[in-house]
């Protein structure tokens, strides 16, 4: 394959966007809130902060309905999504139009004492209890201190680049 170089623009909102479009990302799932109150998103903003102590972070935007049930619950739960997860990814991303619990629907979980749920198939998911928030132009950097851990052999990624999912075995 050619790769045509372009010549620099300046950096619009919408030029932003568009470069980051061939940007490729993994595939991550923030599950937040408990029964009726149960909601969360697809991010691929999420990674790890640090082993010592175990940390993750995430971008969230404040305008996501997730955002304010995290902020309330001090606690949530982060997942890498499967080479067979592409389904779910729609659906937690809002792109079906479904919200809240029902986003649940059609996969298994395990629900941990705390209350956070964890998807049971995820290559890796993590127990996070709210460790910090802070507050950058329309999102927020979502730190998570890792409470338990939990990975699934063969489950392998999902990614996402130039506006569609890619599944690696
Ligand atoms: C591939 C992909 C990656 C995304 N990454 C992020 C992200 O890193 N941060 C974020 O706030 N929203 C991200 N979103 C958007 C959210 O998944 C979701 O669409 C948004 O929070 C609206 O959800 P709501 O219907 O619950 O409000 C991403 C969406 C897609 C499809």
């Amino acid at each position: 394959m050619n790769a045509l170089p372009l010549s620099p623009v300046p950096a619009t909102p919408d030029a932003f966007r568009a470069a980051m479009r061939g940007f490729m990302g993994v595939v991550s799932l923030i599950t937040v809130g408990r029964g009726e109150q149960a909601t969360g998103l697809v991010v691929t903003t999420g990674s790890s902060l640090s082993a010592e102590p175990p940390m993750i972070f995430a971008c969230i935007n404040r305008t996501s309905s997730s955002f304010p049930i995290l902020k309330a619950e001090g606690q949530f739960g982060w997942q890498a999504l499967g080479a067979a997860h592409e389904p779910l990814a729609h659906r937690f991303s809002g792109r079906t139009g479904v919200k809240g619990a029902a986003r649940y629907d059609g996969a298994a979980w395990i629900t941990l004492p705390s209350g956070v749920r964890l998807l049971a198939d995820a290559p890796v998911a993590f127990d996070c209890e709210l460790a910090d928030m802070i507050d950058r132009e329309t999102h927020t950097i979502v730190l998570g201190r890792v409470r338990a851990v939990h990975a699934c052999d063969g489950a392998g990624s999902l990614l996402y680049s130039h506006g569609a999912y890619l599944a690696l075995p």
